[in-house]
């Protein structure tokens, strides 16, 4: 596995080196060859070198780690383009098992932050709305685990950040359409398609969506 870490990451270096024993790591001096991407995270100002590595390399597992507890800060990182963020402790255990998974392909899905685990308790319906590349990323809670749909609205593009969800089924507030809250199949029109839905994944106090990587 190739890990790009910034010259002045100390923190980052360090964990590399005590994820490399016995494991096939190796530090890379260029993000476009990476298959993770390491940005430690003292202020705001690193988010902008965040999102300029995740422009650089838009296929590699960047990670953003630090030693602060700062909640902004960790949430800017996730809207930056983090895929990860981590406390700068945790790192070569998250290598280690990245390297395994990288080796083994199942590290050829992507995760996306979608919210804190915490933020979200006890509450159903859609509990979250992420915009993300792929569109608008939405949690949604009813018995079990979470599922997560990818809106906009099939049929005219209407957002369903605010769309309400009765009896297991999601309603567009634009014109009616309506879909299986579990699973985003189709229920009415005038959409004539259903929903997308991404698998979700609860690890590290927070919920992310499942996606393949981006080639
Ligand atoms: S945009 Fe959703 S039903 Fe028309």
């Amino acid at each position: 596995m190739l890990v790009f870490a910034r010259d002045d990451d100390k923190a980052g270096a360090a964990g590399v080196r005590r994820a490399i024993s016995q494991r096939e790591l190796r530090l890379v001096d260029d993000p476009e060859l990476a298959d993770v991407i390491l940005v430690e995270m003292s202020d705001e100002s690193d988010l902008l070198e965040l999102r300029r590595l995740r422009s650089t390399n838009s296929r590699a597992i960047l990670i953003a780690h630090t030693m602060s507890q700062d909640r902004e800060l960790w949430q800017g990182a996730e809207r930056a383009g983090a895929d990860r963020v981590e406390s700068s402790g945790g790192l070569a255990v998250l290598l280690r098992r990245l390297d395994k998974g990288i080796r083994s392909g199942s590290n050829r899905e992507r995760l996306i932050p979608l919210c804190a685990t915490a933020d979200v308790a006890g509450r159903l319906g859609i509990i979250a709305s992420v915009e993300h590349d792929l569109g608008e990323l939405l949690l949604v809670k009813g018995q079990g685990m979470p599922v997560c749909l990818v809106g906009p609205c099939p049929h005219a593009g209407a957002p369903l950040g605010s769309a309400l969800v009765e009896d297991g089924v999601l309603t567009c507030p634009a014109h009616g359409s309506q879909f299986l809250a579990v699973s985003g199949e189709r229920v009415r029109g005038p959409a004539d398609c259903g929903l997308t839905e991404l698998r979700v994944v609860e690890e590290s106090g927070r919920y992310w969506a499942v996606s393949p990587a981006v080639s």
